[in-house]
Formats: C-alpha cells, sequence, structure tokens
C-alpha cells in the first residue's frame, strides 16, 4: 500500500505521521517547499527504531514521486486565519488543489482521492470535475471531523466514553453542517432521552463553530489534530477495504432528491472508496437544511 499526501503542514504532516506509526502503509509527502517534506520525512523516519515501525516515508516536492500510489490525499492549502470564513479560501485553494488535481492524473490515475483542503464541500466538486474520476473515487473528509466533535461535546456532557456514543453530522463542512441530534446515541440510548432541548441545541451549535473556536485560541493557522484523525480514518477504512458507514462529502444524484451535488451524506466507505450512497429519512427541516448546504456549494462551485 502507497498512500500519497499533499501538503506536509499540520494537517499533512500528522496524517503521516498517524499512517507511519500505524505501520501498514508507505508514505510520500509531498510539498511546494521540497525541505519542509523532506525534513519532516527524516524526522518520521528517525522515530522507526523507537515505535518498532518500519514502512517508509519520502519527502519531496517532485509529484512524480506519487506514481503509483493507492490514496492520494490532498491537504495543501491555505489555512483559515481569524475571522476568515472557509469560504474565503476558496479562490485560493481552489489554484492549488487545481494542480494537484492534474498530477494525480499524470502520476496516479488509479488512486483513490481524499480532499481536506477547505473550503471542503467546493474543492471537492471541484476535484471531482477537474480530474474527471468517477464520483466514487473522490470523497471529502467533513463528515467524519464533525462528527467527532459532536461525539465528543456529547461525551463530556454526560462524562461517558466518547466511544460510547454513536454521532452522525451531514451537510456542509462549514455553517451549513448539519448535526443530525436525534439520530444521535449514547450506549444505545437516544440522545433526546439524556439530555434536554437546550442543552442538545448548545451541543449543535458548538460543533458546527468548533473550527472556528480553535482557530480563535490557536491564532495561527487552524485545527490540525482532530482533522488528521479524521482523515486517517477514512485511508484506514479505504486501505483495509473494510466497508464502514461514515459521514463524507460525495457525489450524490438522484438521492435526497439532489441533482448532481457533492455534499455530506453517510456513504459505504471501502477500498473501492464510495461503495453507496446512503439515504436517511430525513425529516422536512434536516431534508431542506441539506439541499441548502447543496444549492451553496453548487453556486460556489459556478463561481471557480
Ligand atoms: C476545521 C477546519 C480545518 O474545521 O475546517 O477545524
Amino acid at each position: 500500500m502507497k498512500i500519497a499526501v499533499i501538503g506536509a503542514g499540520n494537517v499533512g504532516g500528522t496524517l503521516a505521521q498517524r499512517i507511519v506509526e500505524a505501520n501498514f502503509a508507505d508514505v510520500v509527502l509531498v510539498d511546494i517547499a521540497a525541505g519542509f517534506a523532506a525534513g519532516k520525512s527524516l524526522d518520521l523516519l528517525d522515530a522507526r527504531p523507537l515505535l518498532g515501525t518500519e514502512y517508509g516515508i519520502v519527502g519531496t516536492n517532485d509529484f512524480a514521486q506519487i506514481a503509483g500510489a493507492d490514496i492520494v490525499v490532498i491537504t495543501a492549502g491555505l489555512p483559515r486565519q481569524p475571522g476568515m470564513t472557509r469560504e474565503d479560501l476558496l479562490k485560493k485553494n481552489a489554484g492549488i488543489v487545481g494542480e494537484v488535481v492534474d498530477a494525480v492524473k499524470r502520476y496516479a490515475p488509479q488512486a483513490l482521492l481524499l480532499l481536506v483542503t477547505n473550503p471542503l464541500d467546493v474543492m471537492t466538486a471541484y476535484a471531482l470535475k477537474r480530474s474527471g474520476f468517477s464520483p466514487e473515487r473522490v470523497i471529502g473528509m467533513g463528515g467524519v471531523l464533525d462528527s467527532a466533535r459532536f461525539a465528543n461535546l456529547v461525551a463530556e456532557a454526560l462524562r461517558v466514553p466518547p466511544a460510547q456514543v454513536q454521532a452522525m453530522v451531514i451537510g456542509a463542512h462549514g455553517q451549513e453542517m448539519i448535526p443530525l441530534t436525534r439520530l444521535c446515541t449514547v450506549g444505545g440510548v437516544p440522545l433526546p432521552d439524556l439530555l434536554s432541548k437546550e442543552q442538545i441545541a448548545a451541543i449543535a451549535k458548538r460543533t458546527v463553530e468548533r473550527g472556528a473556536e480553535i482557530v480563535n485560541l490557536l491564532g495561527k493557522g487552524s485545527a490540525f489534530y482532530a482533522p488528521s484523525a479524521a482523515a486517517f480514518r477514512m485511508v484506514k477504512i479505504m486501505a483495509t477495504d473494510q466497508a464502514t458507514i461514515v459521514p463524507a462529502c460525495a457525489f450524490v444524484d438522484g438521492a435526497y432528491g439532489l441533482h448532481k451535488a457533492c455534499i455530506g451524506v453517510p456513504v459505504l466507505l471501502s477500498g473501492s472508496g464510495v461503495e453507496k450512497i446512503i439515504e436517511l429519512a430525513l425529516d422536512k427541516k434536516e431534508l431542506k437544511q441539506l439541499q441548502a448546504a447543496a444549492d451553496t456549494v453548487r453556486a460556489a462551485l459556478e463561481q471557480l
């Protein structure tokens, strides 16, 4: 298994670390700043004797090195700064992602493409269009992160282990995120039976704003531990072909009344990418929110 991580910043670097420490794949870490990627890769290699791992990692600015990659994760792009929305990043990051996608087409045309760069849903739609890849091979990481944030906040409120919480967040990775509070369960118990409406609403709101909460505290850059963990989870599912239901940004055509949209929905993810779009029985309000989110993504794509 060979996994290419494009962008050696905080998310890409930490994702590379998680992959090599899990010891199941070789990693190529690519960054336009060659020394930056190479330096991180040497540092990660030096850790192998201490960790008992043996897979390799190469850091480079040469896209030819991704040749034959099974999975390419695109994290390259500018991060959010305080006061910036994910959409502010649209144009700048589309330029970067476009060039990366062209290189993937050239050097790793069989790869599964996982988008992490923001604004996530628009970048996924843009990568799908620009690559010409079949839709099941182009996937965006948003919902896994947002669901983890939601689950973590629920676990804190109830003082239970985070792994007890089953949470699903769909929609866009942004203000139009939809935490499905009524479908959340904790140890098999529906969340509405455990917390008040007000408490649940507060958790949902904080989930939507969690990225900004962290950006504001950091003062420079944005979150990367949970984002890299979310990308790692998706990479691992695809690399090990353990078909798993996760929320992800995927191409939806038909389900949810959507027509050729890229938006966060539950999918069956496996070694072949998005095996299946899962259509939840949403209530009217949730469905409207999802359709509105898809419209916003489409409008941004048209701008590009
Ligand atoms: C976040 C940014 C990375 O949600 O989108 O933290």
